[in-house]
């Protein structure tokens, strides 16, 4: 494993409208993308950029998740965490399908195939007790963007 990027970091939230305020008045984030329902996986997804450093255009961002009726995972997460909390840390890497084979061959249980994520591209997570603790999603990203 080539470790990417730093991608984004999912946040849980039982209100992505009362968190978007909360990055926009206590955070002071000016770039808060559209709130959008990813059905697949069950949950509505709202993006937070942050500036990269000096100006430059490599920040990250924050991935507000809240549940759509019918989430069992994040609902439960949220339930042992009303008022949210972080979820998981994101990865890119250029092969999704070389990453998978690369953790599955150190013993790390990917959780599931491929599928398209949040941004459009395929993304795995790996077992947060394979990860130090950490649900770890890892990202594809296309070559020429980097
Ligand atoms: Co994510």
């Amino acid at each position: 494993m080539k470790l990417g990027r730093l991608n984004h970091i999912g946040v849980a939230t039982p209100s992505i409208s009362e968190s978007i305020v909360f990055y926009r008045d206590v955070m002071g984030a000016t770039k808060i993308h559209d709130p959008f329902d990813l059905p697949d996986q069950g949950v509505k997804v709202c993006f937070v950029d942050t500036p990269g450093g000096d100006g430059a255009l490599n920040g990250t961002q924050i991935e507000l998740i809240e549940p759509l009726p019918g989430n069992a995972s994040i609902a439960a997460f949220l339930e042992k965490n009303p008022a949210g909390g972080q979820h998981h840390v994101c990865y890119e890497v250029h092969d999704i399908h070389a990453a998978k084979a690369e953790f599955e061959a150190m013993g790390k249980r990917v959780l599931g195939e491929p599928r398209i994520g949040a941004h459009g591209t395929l993304i795995f997570f790996v077992h947060p007790k394979d990860m130090q603790g950490v649900l770890t999603e890892i990202m594809e990203v296309p070559s020429q963007a980097h």
